[in-house]
């Protein structure tokens, strides 16, 4: 019985160093411009099905926080070319580093400003970001992903540009409010 309630003591010790733990990695970032709000497991699903991803494809997710976007999506469509998140909190980098150890799945995650990044590489783009650095990545991104591209931003639109993208909205009930997503196909 005395194993029993040690086990019992190591698992809760754990669980709180982790609850603790996450805490102040989610408080840090409220230091960061765009601090990190997790979207909701609903709302992922439909972004990701909005962006139609294919084997071969190279996704990445920019602000991509603790990691569960890009873990979701290499799960879900382990065909893809590659599969990168990239934040500039050392602590949610570090953090989604440790949690796809235990996932063991091939996933990339990369600890950098997201407007000193090449994206040439990417072809499809999950973005859940502020209206503001929304309107800046995008200008980078038609710049830089190779036609035909998609990116997929939930709740945030941007301003509509027909010489060079394609842009869509689609709206889904999220937890009981109606939201959108919106998609942009470059030219
Ligand atoms: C709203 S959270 C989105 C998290 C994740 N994509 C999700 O949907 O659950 C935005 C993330 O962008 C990151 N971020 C803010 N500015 C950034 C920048 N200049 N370069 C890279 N990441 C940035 C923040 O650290 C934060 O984790």
């Amino acid at each position: 019985m005395e194993i029993v309630y040690w086990i019992i003591v190591a698992l809760g010790y754990s669980i709180s160093v982790y609850a603790i733990g996450y805490a102040f990695v989610v408080g840090l970032s409220f230091f960061n411009d765009v601090p990190y709000v997790p979207l909701e497991r609903k709302a992922i699903k439909f972004a990701v099905e909005c962006l139609e991803l294919s084997k071969g494809d190279r996704f990445i997710d920019i602000g991509s926080g603790d990691g569960r976007v890009v873990r979701y999506v290499s799960g879900k469509y382990p065909r893809l070319k590659s599969c990168t998140g990239i934040d500039n909190s050392r602590a949610l980098w570090l953090y989604s580093k440790v949690a796809s150890l235990f996932y063991g799945r091939r996933v990339n995650f990369l600890r950098e400003d997201a407007f000193k990044h090449e994206y040439g590489k990417y072809n499809k783009v999950f973005l859940y970001l502020t209206p503001n650095m929304m309107d800046k990545i995008i200008k980078v991104l038609i710049e830089q992903l190779p036609k035909g591209s998609r990116i997929v931003s939930s709740y945030f639109g941007t301003k509509p540009d027909r010489k060079k993208y394609s842009l869509q909205e689609k709206k889904s009930n999220i937890n009981g409010k109606i939201r959108s997503f919106y998609i942009l196909t470059k030219y």
